[in-house]
C-alpha cells in the first residue's frame, strides 16, 4: 500500500483525500493515515500532495521507515477516546475526522 509519513504532520493538506477513489484516506488531528487493508495502490494521491508526504511503502523517505507500521497502527491499535481499534470501516467520509493520532504522532516534534 501506499503511506502517509512525517511531512504531512502539521500541514495535514487533505488534498489526498479528495483523490482517493476507494475513500480510504482517513483523518487524524495533526496528519492523515492511509488504510494498508483498504488502499488498492492506485497512486493518485501521491501526486497531489503538496509536502510530498506520500509514497508507496518501500520507497518512504530515510528517517521515515517507522510511518510504514504507523499508518497500519491508526487501525489496528486503540485510539485515544475510542473503545476499539477502527479496523476496516470502509469509507473514510462516512467517519469523518477522528480527532486522534498515534503515538508516533501525537509526540512528533
Ligand atoms: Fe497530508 Fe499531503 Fe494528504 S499533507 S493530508 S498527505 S495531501
Ligand atoms: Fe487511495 Fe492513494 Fe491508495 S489514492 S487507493 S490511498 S494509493
Amino acid at each position: 500500500p501506499y503511506v502517509i509519513a512525517s511531512a504531512c504532520i502539521d500541514v495535514n493538506d487533505k488534498s489526498c483525500v479528495e483523490e482517493c477513489p476507494v475513500d480510504c484516506i482517513y483523518e487524524g488531528d495533526r496528519k492523515s493515515y492511509i488504510n494498508p487493508k483498504e488502499c488498492i495502490d492506485c497512486g493518485a494521491c501521491e501526486p497531489v500532495c503538496p509536502v510530498e508526504a506520500i509514497s508507496q511503502d518501500r520507497r518512504v523517505a530515510e528517517g521515515d521507515e517507522a510511518f510504514v507500521e504507523d499508518n497500519r497502527a491508526f487501525f489496528t491499535e486503540v485510539l485515544p477516546g475510542r473503545d476499539e481499534p477502527l479496523g476496516a470501516p470502509g469509507g473514510a467520509r462516512k467517519v469523518g475526522e477522528l480527532g486522534a493520532d498515534t503515538p508516533l504522532v501525537q509526540a512528533w516534534s
